[in-house]
């Protein structure tokens, strides 16, 4: 195995323990840099311009995280005292510290989400019974609709385009824009054999994560109108995240965009190649079960088709814990996930050969494990 990340595992934990490739590395020791505050960073105008050009948007703005990219693009887009409508288990609502009332000031309506990803739009659950009545005093405004793309919680399922158009088309009849939370947004639209530009065409904003499966050691852009990036751009500012020679990072960014060998978005079916893989030889193992939940709601045994992109969530009828440490000491990391699963996400580095050898180590750990119960300690993995 080429041991990537050089800590002797073969690391599933998330697809952000991926480190910068050597082309990446060269290109941030020789990026020309400037001040980004005053503007003067040619390499992170580059990367801006890049991925503005990559999702068919006017701007871009680069950022030090997915957090952050969620955060000022609700900066941008609310005002306090308003509301957001998103699916109830995505990032947004349970893993940013409810950023969206700390710092932006606002609510969210949680939407129930289906096992594919979506939350429902007709009905009267649905998306078009969610927005306030402007005319009630008591009630706040809505002023966003967010969608997670690939929405992590049903195993990493990518959202489809007409999805994504109905969505808006509805968010927008009612004066309102939609952002997409897209950390893995690429792996979604490879996933679904678009081109970036066409799955983003329908949303007003989109996040993407540069440091999860494109590999980069840290960023995130956000994408939207001329107009929006420059509020996300006041917002960033305002919490903290005007960075200087930033371009030593941004330059990671462009390699992984681009379209020559070192670019990091069409190898991604890959990734998918190989969680496929793992959750086929998972599904037949004794003691590896459905994940239930979102992630895959019929019972009985792991259904590999749930791995579209590169997330594998199941269960274990074993002791969660003792079955993670088992596989470590065979040198496999995987992490406890949500409702007591374990999850598994492949990326950069991790090989065919890998995915046959973590196949192995889990047929290890499951023999060795019993199905006793220990006290958890281990902190859950996003
Ligand atoms: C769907 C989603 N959105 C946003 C984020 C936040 O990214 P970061 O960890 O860079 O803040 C994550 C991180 O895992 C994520 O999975």
């Amino acid at each position: 195995m080429p041991d990537v990340l050089g800590n002797g595992f073969i690391d599933l934990r998330s697809d952000t323990v991926t480190h910068p490739s050597p082309a990446m590395r060269k290109a941030m020791f020789e990026a020309e840099l400037g001040d980004d505050v005053f503007g003067d960073d040619p390499t992170v105008n580059a990367l801006q311009e890049r991925a503005a050009q990559l999702l068919g948007k006017e701007a871009a703005l680069f950022v030090a995280s997915g957090s952050m990219a969620n955060l000022v693009s609700q900066l941008a887009h609310l005002g306090r005292g308003q509301e957001t409508i998103a699916g109830a288990s995505t990032h947004i609502v349970d893993d940013e510290q409810a950023g969206h009332a700390v710092v932006v000031g606002t609510s969210i309506r949680q939407m129930r989400e289906n096992p594919d990803g979506t939350f429902d739009l007709d009905g009267p659950d649905g998306l078009g019974e969610a927005f306030r009545d402007p005319a009630d005093p008591h009630e706040p405004i809505t002023g966003l609709v967010a969608i997670e793309n690939t929405h992590a919680h049903s195993m990493g399922q990518p959202l489809t385009l007409a999805y994504t158009e109905a969505v808006a088309g509805i968010a927008h009849a009612h004066g309102v824009p939609l952002h997409v939370d897209g950390a893995r947004f690429f792996n979604a639209s490879v996933a679904l054999g678009l081109t970036p530009a066409q799955l983003a065409e329908p949303a007003d904003s989109v996040a993407f994560c540069l440091s999860k499966g494109l590999a980069c050691p840290i960023g995130s852009m956000v994408v939207g109108s001329r107009d929006f990036i420059h509020r996300a751009w006041r917002g960033r500012k305002l919490v903290g995240g005007g960075m200087r020679q930033v371009g030593v990072l941004a330059a990671a960014g462009l390699v992984a965009l681009s379209d020559g060998p070192g670019g990091m978005i069409a190898r991604l079916a890959e990734d998918h190649a190989t969680a496929r893989r793992l959750a086929e030889g998972l599904a037949v193992m004794d003691g590896v079960e459905s994940a239930g939940g979102l992630a895959q709601p019929t019972p009985g045994p792991l259904d590999p088709a749930r791995a579209t992109t590169n997330f594998v969530v199941f269960r274990v009828s074993r002791d969660r814990v003792a079955f993670l440490e088992a596989l470590k000491s065979r040198g496999v990391l995987m992490v406890a996930y949500n409702h007591g699963t374990v999850r598994a996400v492949t990326h950069y580095g991790v090989t065919p050969a890998d995915i046959e050898r973590v196949l192995a180590a889990c047929a290890g750990a499951l023999r060795e494990t019993t199905t006793e119960t220990t006290t958890e300690t281990t902190t859950m993995e996003r």
